[in-house]
């Protein structure tokens, strides 16, 4: 046999056995997930992009040579397997491969990730470069890829244009405090927290964008639902008002969510997640008014105006069975870019998002599009309107009403696969402590 690649070699996928007549020959590449010895026999599952089949070593099918390198093959091996289709209502899937012929592409040392390591969670992510091998990880993974997919259709299907902001950055957009400094050729810029300035740039051409790109936050605080380098997917609309943009929102997050449930059962169950259903249309919609109201009922008491804190926003969850938003959240707690309510300037026409159980998800609104109002909201602010100078001189030049929001693709994911932290949500997690590896 004269092969040009060990792609060539694979004839199946490991999800495609139980398609095959029994006794065909089939050959298969992937990896050493686990390995049994039972008497005479070696079972191994054997892993590929597509998912998991069982490997039976036994004789007189497998010769003692090939019995020996499957029992000698360490967890992990990459490996070349020729064998014959056998249904076996015992197997998973219902089908196993008898292994004729056993080759190891690329052996692995003996997998540090044992029983007792798998109690230690700094350690699981300290091995994250190897930890990403497991079911658990696995099915996060192709979730998260399931959650990028259905925002890029759903934007792809509503005339939105996708658009990428730069990563160096002048002005904060989420306030200073959470600001990466970048030293940048004896200069200090910082490192991009939303690409939502840039988008208004982009709306008077494109009307509407939409941005799928990390953001940063150097946010001291470790909680379970910070990263200091998440995933941003933002949208931003021209002629759009306050509820127009609550709308796409709603859209969004319940085309997501759908998207999972209906293609990711698989991964779903080796989560344990048993009753993903799309959240109920239309979502709540309450002013923060009427959440210190429900509030104070349930005996937190809250200064008017400040933001809500992250207790608060629990108690609130606990209310709620399907995600609800909050509105009118009072112009002091919000950035200088959002509207304040014509009828009331203390409160702006803004909002979040909140997942039942989770917390904020969103938080977008309607910007001001009248220069001397957004001046005013940045000398007021504190900010250096040098700093926003091209963000201004917007202003002078046709820009409409318009709206937009951000959503933390981790925060969602959090939501709905139940995760204990966010850390869990992201490939190779970014916090405070850690960066490595
Ligand atoms: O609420 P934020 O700060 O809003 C903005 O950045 C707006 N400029 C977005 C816009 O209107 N285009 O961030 C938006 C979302 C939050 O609701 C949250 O889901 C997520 O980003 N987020 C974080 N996720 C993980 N770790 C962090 N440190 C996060 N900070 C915000
Ligand atoms: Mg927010």
């Amino acid at each position: 046999m004269t092969l040009r690649s060990w792609l060539e070699y694979r004839t199946i996928m490991a999800t495609q056995a139980e398609n095959r007549e029994e006794d065909e020959v089939v050959r298969l590449i992937g990896w050493v997930a686990n390995k049994r010895e039972h008497g005479k026999k070696v079972f191994i599952t054997l892993r590929d992009r597509s998912g998991f089949i069982q490997l039976v070593g036994a004789p007189p099918t497998s010769l003692p040579e090939t019995l020996n390198l499957m029992k000698e093959a360490g967890l992990e091996s990459s490996v070349a397997v020729e064998g014959l289709i056998k249904k076996d209502p015992r197997a998973p899937g219902g089908v196993e491969v008898h292994i004729r012929n056993f080759r190891v592409v690329a052996e692995a040392s003996p997998w540090p990730v044992t029983l007792s390591a798998l109690k230690s969670p700094g350690f699981l992510f300290d091995m994250r470069h190897l930890t990403l091998r497991g079911r658990r990880s696995r099915a996060m993974m192709l979730i998260r890829a399931e959650l990028l997919r259905a925002a890029q259709g759903y934007f792809e299907g509503n005339g939105y244009v996708w658009f990428q902001g730069p990563t160096f950055i002048t002005s904060a957009c989420e306030g200073g405090s959470t600001l990466f400094n970048v030293e940048y050729f004896g200069r200090k810029v910082y490192l991009t927290q939303s690409a939502q300035l840039y988008e208004e740039a982009a709306i008077c051409s494109l009307e509407k964008v939409y941005v799928i790109q990390p953001s940063f936050r150097s946010e001291k605080s470790r909680t379970r639902r910070h990263l200091t380098e998440y995933w941003h997917i933002e949208a931003e609309a021209a002629f759009a008002e306050h509820e127009d943009i609550m709308d796409v929102e709603e859209a969004l997050v319940h085309h997501m969510v759908s998207k999972v449930a209906k293609n990711r059962q698989e991964e779903l169950s080796t989560l344990k997640i048993k009753d993903l259903e799309p959240p109920l249309r239309p979502f709540a919609r309450i002013t923060y008014d009427e959440a210190l109201d429900i509030l104070r009922r349930k005996g937190i008491a809250m200064d008017w105006g400040e933001d809500l804190s992250t207790e608060a926003e629990r108690v609130l969850c606990d209310e709620f069975e399907q995600p609800f938003f909050v509105t009118a959240y009072s112009t002091k707690a919000r950035s200088f870019y959002h509207m304040p309510d014509p009828q009331r300037p203390e409160i702006t026409l803004s909002s979040d998002l909140i997942a039942p159980g989770y917390g904020e998800i969103t938080s977008g609104g309607q910007r001001i599009h009248d220069y001397d109002l957004l001046l005013s909201r940045i000398l007021d602010q504190g900010l250096d309107p040098e700093e926003y100078r091209w963000y201004l001189e917007l202003r002078r030049y046709g820009l409409p009403p318009h709206s937009g929001f951000g959503l933390g693709l981790e925060r969602v994911i959090s939501w709905i696969l139940r995760l204990e932290h966010i850390r869990q949500a992201i490939y190779f997690p970014r916090t405070p402590s850690r960066t490595y590896p």
